[in-house]
């Protein structure tokens, strides 16, 4: 292929250019009347046609045709010459280059000249929020006097970076993201104009990955005709890494209803057919993203199509909010998990399982892992996970009958139920992990509303809570394991404590002493570990069969 097609298919006429409408109708009528300004600035998204209209403009000023109305032509020696970048009067100046300065200096004294060839000399300054402050002066200067035959167009990604002198020099107009079924439509006509055997629902999926810009649309479509073989939706997905979001919307489904078979398959529907899982674990994130911004009534950010947006109003309304923030966190940590590096799917796998359990939680850590085998959490293909029935209720301290006689034995299978049967210990001979004392599933099963407690009072010591990767008692110490010592000093203030252990006491009934320990990257708290040695009084009592009602020992 000799050309890009993004080049090839750069518009020649205003009727070529897509979804900018509002833009062409004003140039073109400019043009018609005779009344084309002498500065211009367009803003908008990469890809969306600021470049391709600045040179129809500067053709449309320039052409020969008598009729202005029919300007550009496309056909006269003019617009020949714009088409094939040798117009003299058109001078283009990427300001994202380094020489850019220079150029916009030299601009002031070569502006004087008469326009060579044309009518009108035409400076195209592209990316102009990359100029230098000094560059912007001078060409502040030019445009507070341009010559008659100047016309300038300043294009960029980021207004806001423009100068308020400069802005208010210009013309202003935003480009828009073009939508998905525009983008189909002339992807659709350019692959039937260049004998591309596409599918429609490729053309569809490609659309939608390029997010409103033209250009990111035909880069894409390009890639995956280079094979010469008819471009399929299948092979679409494979290329493009991405599984179609109708997998992201099933799994966000079968989330909210609780339904761990459903999800693992989304999962594996999007692994099987070439997704990345941590590329797909962003595509979930991002859309979470949505559904949370739609709950807080921020629906005007969201950059999704309208049927997507529908979903994520309609998900939006059956999630709750903690419920929500939890699954967002699980999946975003699957996103950069590193574990994904060997074993794909498995931090999918973790977010889901969690996700689906009853009660939101921190990464979960029941058993005790000795530091020599930091054996890896593996997951069933369909994990025994059942919503549960309502977490035990406050004022109902923990008694799980029969568990405790066995603290020092560690349970004989790792972290391999997310299952957490902790939440009916009395109902279920299972051993409990050792580290479940009095109190840590009650903990456990409320933490959302003990977060939640927590913030009510303070969203200072609710973050430092949330920063917290991993919990367990010991002894009948809640111990808080922090990645760092930065998180952990944070979190272990008096202040803070004290909050925490109000909130405690109020969700489940009782108290209990909290220390705060690094973990680093270990997602469970090594309760063999000497520093993390108990207080022997609160312990002897809690053997008593006590019940921790105040804290004593902070
Ligand atoms: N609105 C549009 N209509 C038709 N094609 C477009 C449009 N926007 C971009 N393109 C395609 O993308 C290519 C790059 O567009 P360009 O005008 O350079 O985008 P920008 O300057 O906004 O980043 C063009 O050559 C054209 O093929
Ligand atoms: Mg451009
Ligand atoms: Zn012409």
């Amino acid at each position: 292929m000799s050309q890009a097609f993004y080049r090839k298919w750069r518009p020649r006429l205003w009727e070529q250019v897509i979804g900018q409408e509002h833009v062409i109708q004003t140039l073109r009528n400019a043009v018609r009347a005779g009344r084309v300004g002498h500065a211009y600035l367009f803003s908008g998204p990469r890809g969306t046609g600021k470049t391709t209209t600045a040179r129809l403009l500067a053709k449309a000023v320039n052409c020969l045709d008598p009729d202005p109305a029919k300007r550009p032509c496309d056909a006269c020696q003019h617009c020949a010459a714009v088409n094939e970048g040798r117009f003299l009067d058109l001078i283009e100046i990427d300001a994202a280059s380094n020489t850019s300065v220079d150029d916009v200096r030299d601009l002031r004294e070569k502006i004087n000249f008469a326009p060579s060839q044309g009518q009108y000399k035409v400076y195209i300054i592209d990316e102009v929020h990359m100029l230098s402050t000094a560059a912007f002066n001078a060409l502040l200067k030019t445009l507070e006097e341009p010559p008659p035959h100047a016309i300038f167009i300043l294009a960029t990604t980021e207004v806001h970076k423009i100068p308020p002198t400069v802005l208010s020099r210009c013309q202003r107009h935003e480009f828009r993201r073009v939508p998905v079924a525009q983008i189909v439509a002339h992807l659709s006509q350019k692959a039937a104009e260049e004998n591309l055997a596409v599918d429609e629902d490729a053309l569809l999926l490609i659309a939608r990955q390029a997010t409103g810009s033209v250009r990111d649309a035909i880069s894409l479509l390009d890639q995956l005709s280079s094979t010469g073989q008819r471009v399929t939706l299948g092979e679409a997905q494979v290329v493009l890494g991405t599984a179609a979001s109708e997998t992201v919307l099933a799994l966000v489904d079968a989330i909210l209803a609780r339904d761990p078979a459903a999800g693992m398959g989304c999962i594996h529907q999007a692994l099987d057919s070439g997704s990345d899982a941590r590329q797909f674990a962003r595509q979930v994130v991002d859309y979470l993203r949505g559904v949370l911004l739609v709950r807080l009534n921020n629906a005007g950010l969201i950059d999704a199509t309208p049927e997507v947006k529908a979903h994520m109003a309609a998900q939006a309304a059956q999630f709750e909010t903690p419920r929500l923030l939890e699954t967002l966190r699980l999946f975003n940590e699957a996103a950069t998990d590193p574990r994904s590096s060997w074993q794909p799917g498995l931090g999918l796998e973790l977010a889901l399982a969690e996700a689906i359990e009853e009660r939101p939680a921190p990464p979960p850590q029941p058993a005790p892992t000795g530091p020599a085998q930091p054996s890896p959490r593996s997951v069933e293909a369909t994990p025994p996970v059942q919503a549960q029935p309502a977490a035990p209720q406050a004022g109902e301290p923990a008694k799980p009958a029969g568990t405790r006689a066995q603290p020092a034995a560690p349970a004989p299978q790792s972290e391999n139920a997310p299952a957490k049967s902790e939440a009916a210990p009395a109902s279920t001979p299972q051993p409990a992990p050792a580290s479940g004392g009095p109190g840590l599933a009650e903990i456990r099963a409320s933490w959302a509303k003990i977060r939640q407690a927590v913030k009510q009072r303070s969203g200072l010591t609710a973050a430092a809570l949330n920063s917290c990767r991993t919990f367990t008692l010991k002894d009948g110490v809640l111990i808080l394991g922090y990645q760092t010592e930065l998180v952990r000093s944070k979190m272990e203030t008096e202040e803070n404590l004290a909050l925490l252990r109000e909130a405690i006491k109020s969700v489940v009934g009782a108290s209990f002493p909290v220390r705060c320990v690094v973990v680093g990257n270990k997602t469970s708290i090594d309760v063999d570990d000497p520093t993390l040695a108990g207080d022997g009084m609160v312990r002897t009592a809690l053997d008593l069969g006590g019940v921790l009602l105040s804290n004593n020992d902070e």
